[in-house]
């Protein structure tokens, strides 16, 4: 065992959100440090175009390789649709995992019908990132995708069972729904916390597939293939960086985490 087992897993995402796929690799890997950088500042990425998208990336990717991490989680369905190139050109022989390529896989595997839904921000589903994904797995999936902007700011208002988010999710998911999916993406950061209003919206029949879930699975795997698991020798390390610390964050991020979330740093740039 060199000492990479012992590095932190950089994970990162344009706000609070990715704290979905830290609480996951919590769970999942219970001895791995984790370095999570949240660009608070200039979140939502859903909405900007792919060209900023890409510049932020960039800037955080150099920021968690500065810090020394032995994996990039890319926690921002939003980045990992339009820029994981940018990311993985930087890291080199870093692994790089995201959360679409981990979507995009458990759904082709557990898909019965092979009629599949993804539900996202625009700026994903206007990216095809995930229908292409999973036709590369399989050509003869069909990817019904569906943008829920709304859903961001009502999950940020702690709407998790309110009535709105639930005409909400009924209207968005009306289309979908009608192509007869039997596995749905949920395809952002924020959707997990809404799962069970989700659920029953689109009834007990229909898969949903948590993507902070399934890349946390992911990271296990690689972390072994390569050998540079944590021995766990100490406790891990959890570690918050954040790019604004705005009203309401610790509450917000909380929820996320289902947990305390510490101390959090926040980087000037
Ligand atoms: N993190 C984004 C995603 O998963 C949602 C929030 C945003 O629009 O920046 O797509």
């Amino acid at each position: 065992m060199s000492d990479t087992g012992t590095l932190p897993i950089g994970v990162f995402d344009s706000g609070v959100g990715g704290l979905t796929v830290v609480r996951a690799l919590m769970e999942r890997l219970p001895l791995e440090s984790i370095t999570y950088f949240g660009d608070t500042a200039r979140v939502p990425y859903g909405v900007k175009s792919v060209a900023t998208i890409e510049h932020f990336t960039g800037q955080i990717t150099d920021h968690l390789l500065n810090q020394g991490v032995k994996m990039l989680i890319i926690a921002c369905n939003t980045m990992a649709a339009v820029a994981s190139q940018v990311v993985k050109d930087k890291a080199g022989s870093i692994p790089v995992l995201d959360v679409i390529d981990a979507g995009a896989r458990t759904a082709v595997l557990e898909s019965r019908s092979r009629a599949i839904g993804v539900i996202g921000t625009p700026t994903t589903v206007n990216s095809n990132a995930y229908a292409r994904r999973m036709h590369a797995l399989d050509g003869g999936v069909r990817v019904y995708s569906q943008a829920c902007p709304l859903f961001v700011p009502l999950v940020e208002e702690g709407w998790l069972e309110h009535e709105v988010t639930r005409l909400t999710a009924q209207e968005y998911l009306k289309p979908v729904l009608a192509e007869n999916v039997d596995t749905l993406v949920l395809g952002c950061t924020h959707y997990p916390l809404i799962k069970p209003l989700v659920q029953d919206v689109v009834g007990p029949e229909v898969r949903l597939v948590d993507s902070a879930i399934t890349v946390a699975e992911q990271a296990a795997r690689k972390l072994a293939e390569l050998g540079i698991a944590n021995p766990g020798e100490h406790l891990p390390e959890y570690r918050y960086t954040v790019t604004d610390i705005p009203l309401r964050f610790q509450t917000i991020g909380e929820r996320f985490l289902g947990r305390s979330l510490g101390r959090v740093e926040k980087v000037d740039w």
